[in-house]
């Protein structure tokens, strides 16, 4: 087993505008990091840009730029976002990157040398305008193939081909036996069935005369390689995998394998699913070393796919100057379960927002800081007593909060782990109507009662505090700043009783504005 948790995310194409989407995939991933480090666990994070193929060679062409500095632009926006977005990974895994290329290059030589390639023609349909070839499925109604493919020539091709098929039964029967190799466990049926139907191998060569931007097969420099190919090896490559020493790269056997590589739906199959998995084993990775897929869904928009032809992407960084990168990390976890597709609407945005985090939790921690001020000159008393009555008003306890979020956070349910927080910061708020510490304030016999109340409050807040960190790292660091509670956020702190007798709280300063709706909102 290794000994430092290791998560990735997809590499997002460097030539597509960062949406949502892509924000979602990398603040989830962020999050599951986040924890490991607040239960004190070793976490490594990778992540990257996936810079060849034919769409950076023609967007590049189009511009008049050489592909690498259009790819070396592109990558500036995303890296750029993932600053603002407070996504902190330990690995940029750039595929244009000559540690990557020496890999890929290793890599290729190796199956080639054990004769898991080889060299064929191949006759067909080919598209001039969408540089590619065509199968049947791409026909019409009529059996042709339509105008939106332009000129269609027939063609002979050779290229080279990975042995795929080769593996398969190996692959059903891995599925079969690894149950946590896909997450959520619904989408391993596709995926079976997937690899059922799976008959030929891999073209993993495109000719340079029609695609020059990718690495270069070492045995046959007529050819690069398929862009697939190359990405997915980011995965080890960036991990140490055949590093040469001095590389300060990290050391592979301690990541590998990954606990998850976070992944979209739609890059299940074939890529991750069927290519990949066939790909490690073909290298001699053991079925124990081949990591878990964990496959998140859509966001969509009014039902419809976020494309840039539909003009519906909405741009992330305008959101998170709208309302801050806290409330959009918050809304992109609250409001979708992890592995199912969700609706965006900044409408919901801010109503979460203002109702779980400004109503309720900013609302808790300035009303307790506030009346710990006017009733105790912000001095915490220790209850006396474990107050029968306190515990009768108290609601759920700070433990159950904290079981049902741990168990959430590790089985990757975020929303949950979430809402296990929020309904226990209500509860708290409850707590306050049922005890009205401003009529116990006013009976000196309720003296300690009201001092258990406030030690109540403020215990939970600090819990609370410590359960935010991973989503609002910003505003948990701000109540903590407001308990005057100093220490490392840590899990195992989020305990009953930390607190000690005579702790002084801070000043209670407003730590959620509500959001208000932008003349610019597209609701
Ligand atoms: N470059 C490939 C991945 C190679 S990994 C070896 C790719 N890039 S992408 O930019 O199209 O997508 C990057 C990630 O964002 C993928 O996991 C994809 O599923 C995810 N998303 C893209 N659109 C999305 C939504 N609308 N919603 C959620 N995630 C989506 O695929």
């Amino acid at each position: 087993m290794p000994d430092c948790t290791f998560y990735t995310t997809a590499i997002d194409y460097t030539n597509a505008a960062p949406h949502i989407g892509h924000a979602y995939e990398k603040v989830l991933t962020d999050v599951l990091t986040r924890f490991e480090k607040l239960r004190t666990r070793e976490v490594y994070f990778l992540t990257g840009v996936d810079q060849h193929g034919q769409k950076v060679q023609q967007s590049a062409e189009k511009e008049g730029l050489a592909p690498q500095e259009f790819a070396d632009r592109c990558t500036a926006k995303f890296l750029s976002l993932w600053e603002t977005l407070g996504v902190q990974f330990d690995g940029w895994a750039a595929t244009t990157a000559p540690v990557h290329k020496t890999v890929v290059g290793k890599i290729l030589q190796r199956l080639h040398d054990e004769g898991q390639l080889y060299k064929q023609a191949h006759r067909g349909f080919y598209s001039v305008r969408q540089e590619q070839f065509l199968t049947d499925k791409e026909r019409n109604e009529a059996g042709e193939f339509g105008p939106e493919w332009g000129q269609v020539v027939e063609l002979q091709e050779e290229n080279w081909y990975f042995r795929l098929a080769q593996h398969r039964d190996w692959l059903l029967n891995f599925i079969d036996s690894h149950d946590s190799f896909v997450v959520p466990s619904f989408r391993r049926p596709e995926l079976r069935n997937a690899v059922e139907r799976l008959s030929g191998d891999l073209c993993i060569s495109r000719p340079k005369s029609r695609l020059t931007w990718g690495i270069e097969l070492p045995f046959d420099p007529e050819y690069v390689t398929y862009v697939w190919f190359d990405a997915l090896i980011n995965y080890i490559s960036f991990a140490g995998y055949l590093a040469e020493a001095g590389s300060g790269l990290p050391d592979f056997n301690r990541l590998w394998p990954a606990r998850a590589h976070v992944i979209g739906k739609d890059i299940l199959i074939p890529a991750h699913g069927v290519y990949w998995p066939i790909m490690l084993h073909a290298l001699g990775f053991s079925d124990d070393q081949i990591p878990t897929l964990l496959v998140h869904g859509w966001w969509n928009i009014g039902g419809a796919k976020i494309s840039k032809s539909l003009g519906n992407t909405v741009d992330p960084a305008v959101l998170v100057e709208r309302y801050g990168a806290e409330a959009l990390r918050y809304y992109l976890m609250a409001d979708i379960t992890t592995g199912k597709d969700a609706d965006f609407s900044e409408e919901r945005l801010r109503m979460r927002f203002n109702e779980e985090l400004a109503n309720n939790v900013g609302n808790l921690l300035n009303r307790t800081l506030n009346m710990a001020l006017r009733y105790r000159s912000s001095v915490l008393r220790c209850p006396a007593v474990d107050d029968t009555s306190l515990k009768a008003l108290a609601g759920p306890e700070a433990s159950s909060a904290l079981n049902a979020y741990t168990q959430a956070m590790e089985q990757y349910q975020v929303d949950a782990a979430l809402r296990a927080v929020v309904g226990f910061a209500r509860a708290c708020n409850q707590l306050i109507e049922a005890s009205a510490p401003w009529k116990l304030a006013k009976d000196p016999a309720q003296a300690e009662l009201l001092d258990a109340v406030l030690y109540h409050l403020a215990e939970s807040l600090r819990i609370i505090g410590i359960l935010l960190v991973p989503v609002l790292p910003d505003s948990a660091r701000g109540i903590f700043q407001q308990l005057n509670w100093p220490h490392p956020a840590r899990l195992e702190d989020a305990t009953w009783g930390k607190l000690p007798e005579g702790h002084v709280l801070g000043t209670p300063t407003p730590l959620f504005p509500r959001l208000e709706a932008s003349p610019e909102a597209a609701d």
